[in-house]
């Protein structure tokens, strides 16, 4: 029997859940949100829909019952506000980071063996403040960003090539910011002819920076920022961890040495599975690409200087 929380059933969370259930990832999945009825109602609404999409997955929905989410093999943390348009990520610091530490405490107090996934934004922050308060394994602690960022990538990179996106391959590194984020062009591909090849370089420059803000051209066309995403984004990280998939996702992870850095959580190609991050993936980067990496870790370290506790 396995088992996923998903705290916050907003538009990411509640769009995780349900890409989870619809794809089996788990066998029972169980949203929590303090907003009275909504994650009842929602969890009931997606159920409604197993006999229409032939889901066998059991999702359940509570509000502020963290008894129900004993024994959870994983938990998401989706809780907290969302930007606007014109906001950035950094900006929810002050309101995610009080949330963020008191849903991690009640979830480990009822879950204590679960690897934490963390979506709540600025993640790079919010997943650092996660191993400061609960002192876990660094392995059990995984920030969700890279695999959205790496799949905006995909998408850009497939309108450009007039493309198959399923066809492309291509990464982020970095942080999960509008300016920190690093698209890899370098190791992109198009079924395996590097793509660097296939489009001129002011093309491929205009698909990474694209993909930089290609969350903040979500928001300012949605009113709030995405969801559909996001969700299928949570939920490969959490197949790869539930089916021990040994899966290279970048993800935010702490890093202790790795790329000249430590003390922070910034996006790596990760090897995903059972227990959680199972290996950093050390790319050999060039000195553009490794400088590119130095100055995203400033910014993730001069936000992380803001965590209020
Ligand atoms: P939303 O506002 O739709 O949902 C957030 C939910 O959290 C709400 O239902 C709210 O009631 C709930 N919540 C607030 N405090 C809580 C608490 N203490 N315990 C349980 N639930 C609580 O927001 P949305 O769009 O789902 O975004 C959620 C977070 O994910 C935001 O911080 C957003 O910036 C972030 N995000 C991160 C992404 C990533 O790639 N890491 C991508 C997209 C969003
Ligand atoms: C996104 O990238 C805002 O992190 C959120 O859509």
């Amino acid at each position: 029997m396995s088992k996923v929380t998903v705290v916050g059933a907003g538009n990411v969370g509640a769009t995780a859940a349900n890409v989870m259930a619809l794809r089996e990832i788990a066998d029972e999945v169980v949203m929590i949100d303090i907003k009275e009825g909504v994650s009842e109602g929602k969890a009931m609404d997606m159920m409604q829909t197993a006999n229409l999409l032939d889901m066998n997955t059991r999702i359940k929905g509570v509000t502020n019952d963290y008894e129900a989410t004993k024994d959870s093999d994983v938990v998401v943390i989706t809780s907290g506000i969302p930007r606007k348009p014109g906001m950035t990520r950094e900006e929810l610091i002050g309101v995610n980071a009080g949330i963020v530490k008191q849903v991690t405490e009640s979830v480990l107090a009822h879950s204590p063996n679960a690897v934490i996934v963390c979506v709540s934004n600025p993640m790079d922050t919010m997943t650092y403040l996660i191993h400061k308060v609960s002192g876990l394994p660094k392995n059990r602690i995984i920030g969700m960003g890279g695999a959205l960022d790496s799949s905006r990538f995909k998408y850009y990179l497939s309108k450009a090539l007039n493309a198959n996106p399923n066809e492309v391959e291509g990464f982020v590194i970095g942080g999960h910011g509008d300016t920190t984020m690093i698209p890899l062009k370098r190791f992109a591909t198009l079924r395996g002819v590097p793509v660097s090849t296939l489009l001129p370089a002011e093309t491929l420059d205009k698909v990474a920076a694209d993909t930089m803000v290609g969350g903040a051209t979500l928001t300012k066309l949605l009113g709030t920022s995405a969801w559909y995403a996001p969700g299928a984004a949570t939920a490969e990280v959490v197949e790869a961890v539930i089916h021990d998939q040994d899966a290279i996702i970048p993800c935010s992870a702490l890093l202790e040495g790795e790329y000249g850095e430590s003390d922070l959580c910034i996006g790596v190609p990760c090897v995903l599975g059972k227990g959680g991050i199972k290996k950093i993936i050390e790319l050999d980067l060039t000195a553009e690409e490794k400088e590119l990496f130095k100055k995203s870790a400033e910014a993730v370290h001069k936000t992380n200087a803001a965590l209020p506790c």
